[in-house]
């Protein structure tokens, strides 16, 4: 591996293997999501504790401070919104120029196995890598399933993760999901799991992240589960205890409890 890619994944995955990633790019389909109305302030508290931030170039360069920024892995698909036709007919929105010109760690795009423009998401991937390679930019595929939430499962998500791989991808996020060993084991580039929607309670979030790091994930890229708690910065803290201090479900919750605690008595 060159200088520059071995260089830029250094910057996003920490030197004990894992990392962090703070995703606030929702608005590129979804608009002024709640709790991301104002992105730069939901951050701030935030960005101690997140190794990357997910985010598009509109944000990126509207709310994010370029002196004291975290690494970068810029969003480039898009093109679809909640309101039209079809999630998954994503294009690729930013040029090579403009990633450069941004200085980003990474880029991140998003394929859509098993819908109608799997074909062309999965050869946009592959452009993008093309293109990306020549730069030494690690390019992060995103396994999306758009509204069909029902489709994280194993077989279906290992199938799409492996994909993403043969085709370039030096990092795939995906969803958690029971037997996450099968989607683990058969991707040969690191796997981050993504969010979802919020969980019920904080304990269920630590123990999905908690059993897919035992399970073979580097890390996480979680968003709404945390900045759409009550009390981001404590989920925070405690997701920090797990991805880079070896904290078990139960500990990490501790930690949460903890750190809520001290900012209700503020
Ligand atoms: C949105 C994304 C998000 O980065 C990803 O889904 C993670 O965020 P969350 O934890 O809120 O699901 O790719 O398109």
């Amino acid at each position: 591996m060159d200088w520059g890619m071995r260089n830029r994944l250094a910057q996003i995955i920490q030197p004990d293997g894992h990392c962090f990633f703070m995703p606030i790019d929702h608005g590129y389909f979804q608009g002024p999501t709640s709790c991301l109305e104002r992105p730069g302030e939901t951050i701030k508290p935030l960005l101690p504790y997140a190794d990357a931030l997910f985010v598009t170039r509109g944000v990126l360069r509207s709310a994010v401070d370029p002196v004291k920024s975290k690494p970068v892995i810029l969003r480039v698909s898009g093109g679809t919104s909640m309101v039209g036709e079809d999630l998954a007919n994503e294009g690729l929105t930013t040029s090579i120029e403009e990633i450069l010109r941004l200085n980003v760690s990474a880029v991140g795009m998003s394929v859509f196995i098993g819908t109608k423009y799997e074909r062309e998401t999965l050869l946009n991937l592959a452009k993008l890598v093309n293109e990306c390679e020549r730069y030494g930019i690690p390019v992060m595929a995103v396994t999306a399933v758009g509204r069909e939430l029902e489709k994280r499962d194993a077989r279906y998500l290992a199938l799409c993760c492996r994909i993403a791989a043969e085709l370039g991808a030096r990092v795939v996020k995906t969803y958690w999901c029971e037997d996450f060993d099968k989607v683990t084991n058969g991707c040969p580039v690191p796997v981050v799991m993504a969010g979802g929607p919020r969980c019920d309670t904080e304990l269920e979030v630590m123990e999905f992240v908690y059993d897919g790091m035992q399970k073979g994930a580097i890390g996480i890229n979680l968003g709404r589960n945390v900045w759409q708690n009550k009390y981001p910065v404590a989920v925070m803290k405690a997701l920090h205890s797990i991805i880079h201090k070896k904290a078990t479900a139960k500990e990490a919750h501790e930690v949460f409890i903890e750190e809520k605690n001290k900012i209700m008595k503020k």
